[in-house]
């Protein structure tokens, strides 16, 4: 499969935010190199990594992902656009999906829920465990964004509730749902290939009968007991009052894909129609909560 690599040059300070960018915006890898061109491939949770003062952050994009819309939403959120350089090159096909799997390792979220490459053992098997491998569609687990809210779900009594998924990628937090008990869940994105991918690990995952996936554009009107949305934070603030529609009567909402500096207006906007909670970190992203008034 042919892939486009975007190289954001960058700083010991600013490589691993870039880093947290590129995957937010659909990076499939993240690869970090020095001057000298020495690798470090995207780091495992919790592993320590140093930088180097002339970092250049790489991210590998499928081909067919809208790279002007990548490069305009990271001009956007730089402090300072005209110093953004960058370069796009089109790659050799390779198997990076295999290179990046050989990574990838079960991950524990909460008390219950873990996550779980195919080719590595089951760590709990008792536990709830939703197997799924990297692809094309964003969701692994490995992002803050989707670990602040898989975490959530993880909290919750989700027996028989309703759900909706709206940015829901790879199906993460939807399999997630379901495997924690929700009775049926609604997944929404605007990529054909997620909803693809997400139907494929629900099937993996043997919900795919308590799964819908739908386009924008087919949604159907729905008044879930817990909506969770992991999109940027311009999604959230446009789509408002869309995705408020999905939540019934004191009906629990999670909003993520937002940076610290960007929550305070959104609780604000969504703080209109749901009782807000305090905000809850992880690195530099925050989880937003609300209940429905
Ligand atoms: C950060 S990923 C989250 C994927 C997954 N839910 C997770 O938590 O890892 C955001 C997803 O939202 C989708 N998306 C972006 N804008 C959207 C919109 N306006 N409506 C629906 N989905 C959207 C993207 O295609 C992408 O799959």
């Amino acid at each position: 499969m042919p892939w486009i690599q975007l190289r954001l040059s960058a700083n010991e300070e600013t490589a691993e935010k870039y880093s947290d960018w590129l995957v937010a915006c659909g990076s499939q890898a993240v690869t970090f190199i020095d001057a000298k061109d020495t690798p470090i491939y995207e780091p495992l949770p919790g592993d320590e990594v140093l930088y180097w003062s002339n970092t250049v952050v790489m991210g590998l994009f499928d081909a067919s992902h809208d790279m002007d819309k990548v490069i305009s939403y990271l001009q956007g959120i730089h402090p300072d656009k005209a110093q953004m350089q960058y370069k796009l090159e089109q790659l050799e096909d390779k198997d990076w999906e295999r290179e990046w799997m050989d990574n990838f390792h079960p991950m524990k979220f909460g008390k219950r829920l873990w996550i779980c490459p195919s080719r590595r053992d089951v760590p709990e098997p008792e536990a709830v465990n939703v197997m799924l491998d990297p692809g094309l569609a964003f969701g692994t687990g490995t992002h803050p964004t989707t670990a602040l809210c898989l975490t959530w779900l993880d909290s919750l009594d989700l027996q028989g509730k309703t759900v909706v998924d709206f940015g829901c990628g790879s199906g993460i937090l939807s399999l997630a749902a379901l495997k924690l008990g929700a009775k049926k869940v609604i997944g929404i994105d605007i990529d054909p290939q997620a909803l693809q991918a997400g139907l494929a690990n629900a099937k993996r995952n043997k919900v795919d009968d308590r799964l819908a996936l739908y386009l924008p554009k087919d949604q159907p009107m729905f008044k879930a007991d817990v909506v969770v949305a992991n999109i940027l934070a311009g999604p959230l603030r446009e789509l408002a009052p869309t995705i408020i529609e999905y939540v019934g009567d004191k009906g629990l909402l999670a909003l993520s894909g937002v940076l610290e500096e960007q929550a305070e207006s959104l609780q604000i906007i969504y703080g209109q129609w749901c009782d807000m909670a305090p905000v809850t970190v992880q690195e530099e992203w925050v989880r937003l909560n609300g209940q429905r008034k």
